[in-house]
C-alpha cells in the first residue's frame, strides 16, 4: 500500500514512516519542500533499513492510497488546502492535536469540536477522515521496540476506513481500538493535554493510555 506522511519530516510522522516502511509498506515522507522530504527519507531509510521515499506534500498525497497528517495544528488548514484535491476519495488519517503551544497541558479544542472534525469539514465528505496516534509520544514512534503499553484510539465515521486504520496502527506495532465516531475525536485529542498535565506532577516515562477489561 502507498502511504504518504504529510509532515513526515517532523517528530511523530518520521517515526510512523519508518515503522510502516519496516512493515513492508511503500512510504513517502511529505514536506512543504521536496528537497527536505528527500533528505528526511534518506535518513529514515538509513535508520530503519527499509526504503522510504520523499516528495512535496501534494505530490506524495496524489500518489498515495492512504494519507497521514502529522503537522502542528496551526499548520493543518494550510496543509489541507495544499492537498485538498489530491486526497479526494482516500483514507486520511490524522494524528493532529489542537494544543496551544503556550499551555500544552490545558485541553483547548476548536469550535468544530476537534481538529479531526475541522479536517473533515475542510476536506469534504468524499474523504474518509480518521483520527489515530494522538496519544503516542513521538520518541516511542521513532523506536523499533514494540513494548509501548499505551493503546491507539481510532475515531471515524466510516467503518471500513476505521478498520483499515486499525490494521495500519497494528502493523506499526501498536494495539488499536475502535473508539467510535469522529464526534469522539475531541476526547482523544484532549487526552494529550491530560497526559502533559499528569507528567507535570507525576514524572512518568512512556506515558500512555491503555484500554483494560476482560472479554464479555
Ligand atoms: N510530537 C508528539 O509526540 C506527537 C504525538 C502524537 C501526535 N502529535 C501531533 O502530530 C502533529 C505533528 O507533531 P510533531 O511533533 O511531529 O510536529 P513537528 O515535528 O513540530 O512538525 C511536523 C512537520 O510539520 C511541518 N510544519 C511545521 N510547522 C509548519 C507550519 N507552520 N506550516 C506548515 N507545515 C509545518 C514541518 O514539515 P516541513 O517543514 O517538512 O513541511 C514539520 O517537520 C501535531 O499536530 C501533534 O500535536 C505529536
Amino acid at each position: 500500500m502507498k502511504i504518504a506522511v504529510l509532515g513526515g519530516t517532523g517528530k511523530i510522522g518520521f517515526g510512523l514512516a519508518m515503522r510502516w516502511a519496516r512493515a513492508g509498506e511503500d512510504v513517502t515522507i511529505g514536506s512543504r519542500a521536496a528537497e527536505k522530504a528527500i533528505a528526511a527519507a534518506a535518513e529514515a531509510t538509513a535508520k530503519c533499513g527499509a526504503t522510504v521515499h520523499g516528495a512535496a506534500n501534494r505530490d506524495a498525497a496524489a500518489a498515495a492510497d492512504v494519507v497521514v497528517l502529522a503537522v502542528p495544528f496551526e499548520a493543518q488548514a494550510g496543509t489541507l488546502a495544499d492537498v485538498h484535491d489530491a486526497v479526494q476519495g482516500k483514507l486520511f488519517i490524522t494524528a493532529v492535536n489542537p494544543v496551544d503551544p503556550a499551555r500544552l497541558h490545558v485541553a483547548i479544542l476548536p469550535p468544530e469540536g476537534s481538529a479531526t472534525e475541522q479536517a473533515q469539514r475542510q476536506l469534504g465528505a468524499a474523504v474518509k477522515v480518521v483520527a489515530a496516534f494522538q496519544t503516542v509520544p513521538s520518541f516511542v514512534a521513532r523506536e523499533f521496540k514494540l513494548d509501548y503499553e499505551g493503546d491507539v484510539l481510532v475515531c471515524g465515521d466510516d467503518a471500513e476506513a476505521k478498520e483499515r486504520t486499525r490494521a495500519l496502527v497494528e502493523e506499526a506495532g501498536f494495539r488499536a481500538f475502535d473508539a467510535g465516531p469522529l464526534a469522539n475525536a475531541y476526547v482523544v485529542e484532549g487526552l494529550v493535554s491530560l497526559s502533559l498535565a499528569i507528567k507535570k506532577v507525576h514524572p512518568l516515562k512512556r506515558l500512555g493510555f491503555r484500554v483494560v477489561g476482560t472479554p464479555a
